[in-house]
């Protein structure tokens, strides 16, 4: 397991730059997060030349894409002028090789739509997994898709992009403790994990 980094400058201007020193290095398949937190870097992100790049979402909720709950269709608004290739989540997928996977962390641990109820048995299985948030998140309240964690975890690279102090502490305390989704899949990490932090 590679201990995580905290990057010294977790601010959205540092995770842009992050990514896109990424997307510089020419064909290059991302995943990026739904919830609250990527907006103000998707319109940072939306202004580099995405021609060569892959863009998916992490996870899913199972609504149609015009539904503002959309994951991919928050990635087509924010994306769908630029040209970026962008990819749906969809069941049986093969998974193309992830250059950078982007993840937010939920008060709970969760990453992607990886809740605390999803066994660590399915921790395993490759591509993307249905699964069932119980209790179901309020502020998106639908069943989900989502890369496995296995999936997840075979990325060149990880980055984890959180907001507030309580989850910087759910964030340390998990990677020193415990079994939440966010320590199976640092643990289970192929590559680097960069957490970008700012209050
Ligand atoms: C989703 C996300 C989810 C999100 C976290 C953090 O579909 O909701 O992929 O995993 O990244 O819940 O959300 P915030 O950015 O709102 O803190």
């Amino acid at each position: 397991m590679t201990e995580p980094r905290w990057a010294a400058d977790g601010s959205d201007a540092a995770v842009a730059a992050h990514i896109a020193a990424v997307v510089a290095q020419g064909d290059r398949i991302l995943a990026f997060p739904g919830g609250t937190t990527p907006a103000p870097i998707f319109a940072l992100l939306a202004a580099l030349d995405l021609s060569r790049t892959t863009i998916l979402p992490g996870d899913e909720r199972r609504v149609p894409v015009d539904h503002p709950a959309s994951n991919f269709g928050a990635l087509q608004r924010a994306f769908g002028a630029t040209r970026a290739r962008l990819l749906p989540l969809t069941t049986g997928m093969q998974v193309p090789p992830l250059d950078l996977v982007w993840l937010g962390v939920g008060p709970d641990g969760h990453v992607a739509s990886i809740f605390p109820n999803v066994a660590a048995s399915r921790d395993t299985e490759v591509g993307v997994i249905a699964v069932t948030p119980d209790p179901l998140p309020p502020e998106a309240p639908f069943t989900r898709l989502t890369l496995s964690l296995a999936s997840l975890a075979s990325a060149a690279e990880i980055i984890l992009v959180i907001r507030g102090e309580a989850k910087r502490r759910v964030v340390e305390g998990a990677i020193t403790a415990d079994d939440l989704p966010v320590a199976r899949l640092v643990r289970a990490a192929r590559g680097a994990v960069t957490i970008f932090w700012s209050a």
